[in-house]
């Protein structure tokens, strides 16, 4: 079988999700509030390589484990209501880039169960 990665379409079309991901992001009142002080390009950068990671395309994330890269985010109140409204943009993102439906329940699926670690619980 090959990947979820693959199945989207790879580089270009996690490039593309990921664009369009945080522009919704950053336009939904219930969290853009998070990403007040984060440059977007280092942030989207990282996302890229992290989504290619967990979605079994190549390994180039360098970044922070869930767990330690949102840590300092529960002292500005993150909570489950938040990661529900990402995970609910992320599967809004790919269902507008025409991801079949089967795919997007995956993505959403795997981007929920981080969920504790994003949360330190
Ligand atoms: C649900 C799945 C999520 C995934 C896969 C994810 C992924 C990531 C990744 C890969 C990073 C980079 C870590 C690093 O700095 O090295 C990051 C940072 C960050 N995430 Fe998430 N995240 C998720 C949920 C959330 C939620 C719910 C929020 C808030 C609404 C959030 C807000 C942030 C912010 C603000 C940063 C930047 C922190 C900083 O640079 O100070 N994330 N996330």
């Amino acid at each position: 079988m090959p990947s979820i990665y693959e199945q989207i379409g790879g580089e270009k079309a996690v490039d593309l999700a990921v664009e369009e991901f945080y522009r919704r992001v950053l336009t939904d009142e219930r969290i853009a509030r998070f990403f007040d002080d984060i440059d977007m390009d280092k942030q989207m950068a990282k996302q890229k390589a992290f989504l290619t990671m967990v979605l079994g395309g190549s390994n180039q994330y360098t970044g922070l484990d869930m767990r330690k890269g949102h840590a300092h985010l529960l002292a500005q109140g993150l909570n489950d209501s938040h990661v529900d409204a990402v995970v609910e943009n992320l599967g809004e993102t790919l269902k507008s880039l025409n991801v079949p439906i089967e795919l997007v329940n995956q993505v959403t699926a795997l981007a929920s169960s981080l969920r504790n670690d994003i949360l330190s619980r």
